[in-house]
């Protein structure tokens, strides 16, 4: 046993007669309360590793602190083994009062402001303005003996716009079309989407190789899971307990992220790498697309293994589906490589059945710089299933289309450089990034207007409708 390891037995072996007499005192006819590890290695652990706006997290000082270390994370790792996080709760517990009212407890006062009664001082900082701070009120639940979260107040949609060239996407209400918030820490974020409960929104991260798990309640990044080389789209199950991620990095895969274990538990094989993965709107199967390659790799959400396979004449760019009655896939519409325009695929005879071609806009300009090889980058059906909408950046427009017939009902204008769309589950707004603009479109789907135009960060190009838990 080296000394560092002695030391840190020696100190659990110390604080637990602490916390053995703290109890005592306590049980003195009064309830007892015991600290939870899941909860605390779960939800509580997150917030030391968290980045808050101008605060160091943390773990970065108390890695090194004597009365109150953490465990250092292992090289390449961005969370702690099962064995770290036992000495982790051994040493937070010490600063703990279990059940009693939490400004006794030092592990509440420290980092919360003076004002909101907390401690005159910390060398670290105050990280928690006042006692209603989400990532305190996770830390104060621990204390007070909670296994569970507590119940969020209410769940809301909201467009979530990441920006290409950033390092914070920006969160926008559908209801005041006004940014609300940010998601910081995740740079380079590519895809976003939600759990269905909402309690967690999921980001790519293409400059760490990892999916972002982002708690809706905190807006702080609460794990960071490997993936198998850098991500590009991502796509959850319908009940929630899986999310696949494309990997664009050779090979190429769909990593398999299970939510429960919180681990990457698969890497599908694709035919080519993958710029997009999709589930269908059934749940059935997840439909990934290879520009390199110019496949459609069709995977059974079930058995997790290729389903089909579909080589197309360019590359896989942004793709949506529309249904049957029944809710099974109808088509998989596509945008390919350097065609203006979307085709569709018939999902049960895997034929081309339609391609459509946008036309030039009368008196406006056709832009062919920065294009990345997809004049057409940007496609969704609504909700509702009426209509599907398709974005040009040559002609900075969206095109609409009636479903089932693809007639064309019209376009609009959405700024330079249009990029991907996303809808109100109501399917009333459609929200469109304009690259070109920093800005986010909102537009009345049913009267083809524009009703807002958002400033958000730089490059703002994937963008997507999420459900999100609030306190
Ligand atoms: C910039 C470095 C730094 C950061 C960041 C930091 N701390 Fe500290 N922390 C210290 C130092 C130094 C002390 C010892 C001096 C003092 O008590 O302020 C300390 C003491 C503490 C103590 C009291 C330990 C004791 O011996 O009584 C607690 C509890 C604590 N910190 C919790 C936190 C939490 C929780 C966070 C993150 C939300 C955090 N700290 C972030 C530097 C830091």
């Amino acid at each position: 046993m080296n000394y560092h390891l002695a030391c840190n037995k020696l100190f659990i072996f110390l604080t637990s007669i602490v916390a053995t007499i703290a109890f005592v005192s306590t049980a003195n006819g009064q309830s007892t309360v015991e600290l939870d590890f899941e909860y605390f290695k779960n939800e509580v652990q997150p917030i030391f590793l968290a980045k808050r706006r101008n605060n160091v997290t943390c773990i970065q000082c108390h890695v090194r602190n004597r009365t109150f270390p953490m465990q250092a994370l292992e090289e390449g790792k961005f969370f702690w083994t099962e064995e770290q996080s036992r000495l982790n709760f051994q040493y937070a517990s010490a600063f703990t009062r279990p059940g009693e009212h939490p400004l006794k407890s030092r592990l509440l006062t420290h980092a919360l402001s003076s004002s909101a009664g907390g401690d005159p001082f910390h060398g670290g900082g105050k990280h928690f303005l006042n006692q209603n701070d989400p990532e305190w009120r996770i830390m104060a639940d621990w204390v007070a003996g909670a296994k569970t979260r507590r119940k969020a107040r209410d769940t809301v949609v909201r467009i979530v716009q990441t920006s290409a060239a950033g390092d914070s996407s920006a969160i926008i209400d559908p209801v005041t079309n006004t940014v609300v918030a940010m998601i910081e820490d995740v740079s380079v974020p590519h895809g976003v989407t939600s759990a269905p409960d909402g309690s967690q929104i999921y980001l790519t991260n293409e400059s760490l190789h990892t999916l972002d798990i982002i708690d809706s309640r905190t807006l702080r990044v609460k794990r960071r899971i490997h993936l198998s080389g850098r991500p590009n789209n991502v796509a959850v199950s319908k009940d929630g307990s899986k999310v696949y991620v494309a990997i664009m990095q050779e090979p190429g895969a769909v990593d398999v992220i299970d939510i429960e274990k919180m681990e990457n538990v698969k890497s599908i094989m694709t035919v080519g790498p993958i710029h997009n993965v999709y589930v269908t709107p059934d749940g059935k199967y997840a439909v990934a697309g290879s520009i390199q390659k110019t496949t459609i790799n069709v995977i059974d959400t079930v058995t997790d293994e290729l389903a089909w396979t579909k080589e197309m004449d360019a590359g896989i760019r942004p793709m949506t589906f529309d249904t049957h009655p029944d809710g099974s896939t109808r088509n998989i519409f596509v945008q390919l490589s350097g065609h203006h325009g979307f085709v569709a695929i018939d999902f049960n005879s895997h034929e081309e059945v339609a391609r459509i071609e946008h036309p030039a806009i009368a008196d406006h300009e056709a832009h062919t710089d920065g294009l990345q090889g997809a004049p057409a980058h940007g496609i969704g059906v609504a909700p509702n299933g009426k209509t599907i909408w398709s974005t040009s950046k040559v002609y900075s427009h969206a095109y609409v289309y009636s479903l089932p017939d693809l007639k064309e009902i019209g376009h609009v204008y959405v700024g330079q450089h249009p990029e991907w769309v996303t809808f109100t589950p109501d399917s009333k707004t459609v929200y469109i990034g304009a690259a070109g603009e920093n800005a986010t479109y909102a537009v009345d789907v049913e009267t083809l207007t524009v009703v807002a135009k958002i400033d958000v960060g730089q490059v703002p190009k994937r963008v997507g409708m999420v459900l999100m838990q609030v306190d």
